[in-house]
């Protein structure tokens, strides 16, 4: 079975033709960061413009590449929510224009749900249930994968989601926009015993997690050493907001697993890329005999391979949407 996926939550504006859910045939990706880099952040306006340029040529080269045509497709896959809903809009009515012409099915898909189907892509033999970590730019979640479609959320960022919190420090040592993967190339050549960065408990549920405090700290830590005339060593800083990240990150996500008595953890989201948080999840997983998972860094960021992939397996499950398919800017996991 062939799904075309198409995604446009963000600033990627993607396509891509995956078979039976598990092997990627073509992946287009045009990517917006240098224009957005400019304002130091994603500019939603701008984001929506480009998608409605870019999407007809990337949904085109994704097939001429995957060597089929519209015809031979059997279902489009679509991102529907969260993300910018200008951005949202774009894909969605694409994706409904083009099922309606060509008379395929449609298939809503949550972009959560696409990071962590990138381990479907990665490991052929993974099935749920699961334990996933999903750390992107917009959210920090500790989630129960108990099916295919059915998700149950353990833990959330109660403020800043990991990626966030990567990109506002990255930002306040003059890196430029996403800001993430800088801190991580910094902190190859940093120490980070240098600084103690605070570790925030959160009441109530000990499995959210809470990052505006360890940004804010850093941000303060730079403007007091900038006033002060005071020059720090922005390896050892950026090593110690990645180490303190990986491992808050990955000791709550080793305590969920332990307390709901599972025996697999995957990790997905564009924090997935940074090698700390790879590193630190995959000795503590060896270190308390969990099978650990992780998608191959080429599908950490957005894309559409993963939107195909989750949407073969929700076509499985009967989940498909008609022409009122609509964005929805902020949706829950377990509310899809
Ligand atoms: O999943 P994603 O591509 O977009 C969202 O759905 O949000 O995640 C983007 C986030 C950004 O915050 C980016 O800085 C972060 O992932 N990121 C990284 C690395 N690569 C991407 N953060 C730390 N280290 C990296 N190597
Ligand atoms: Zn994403």
């Amino acid at each position: 079975m062939l799904i075309l996926g198409i995604e446009s939550s963000c600033d990627e504006t993607a396509a891509s033709v995956v078979k039976d859910g598990r092997t990627i045939v073509s992946s287009v990706i045009s990517t917006q960061i240098e224009e957005h880099k400019k304002y130091g952040g994603v500019v939603p306006e701008i984001a929506s413009r480009r998608h409605c340029e870019n999407i007809l040529g990337v949904v085109k080269k994704a097939l001429s590449d995957a060597d089929v045509t519209l015809e031979e497709i059997d279902a489009i896959a679509v991102t529907y929510a969260p993300g910018l809903i200008g951005a949202l809009l774009v894909g969605v009515n694409f994706a409904k224009g083009l099922a309606m012409a060509s008379g395929k099915p449609l298939i809503p898909v949550h972009h959560i749900a696409g990071h962590i189907a990138t381990n479907y892509l990665t490991f052929p033999d993974l099935e749920p249930p699961y334990l996933c970590l999903v750390a992107s730019g917009g959210h920090s979640h500790i989630i129960e994968v108990l099916s295919y479609t059915k998700f149950r959320v353990v833990g959330r960022t109660r403020d800043d989601a990991a990626g966030e919190c990567f990109d506002k420090c990255a930002r306040a040592m003059g890196f430029p926009y996403p800001g993430g993967v800088h801190i991580d190339k910094a902190s190859q050549n940093g120490d980070p015993s240098e600084f103690k960065l605070p570790r925030p408990a959160v009441a109530g549920n000990e499995f959210d997690f809470s990052f505006s405090g360890l940004k804010t700290s850093v941000i303060n830590l730079i403007h007091n050493s900038q006033q002060k005339g005071v020059e720090l060593n922005y390896n050892n800083l950026a090593s110690s907001v990645q180490t303190t990240i990986s491992e808050v990150l990955t000791e709550k996500t080793i305590k969920a697993g332990k307390a709901l008595g599972y025996r697999k953890i995957a990790l997905a989201g564009g924090v997935s890329a940074n090698t700390g948080v790879r590193a630190t999840l995959a000795q503590a997983c060896k270190d308390n005999g969990f099978e650990f998972y992780m998608p191959e860094k080429s599908l950490c960021g957005d894309n559409a391979s993963m939107i195909a992939c989750q949407g073969y397996y929700n076509y499985l499950a009967g989940i498909t949407a008609d022409e009122s398919l609509n964005a929805v800017a902020t949706l829950s996991m377990e509310d899809i």
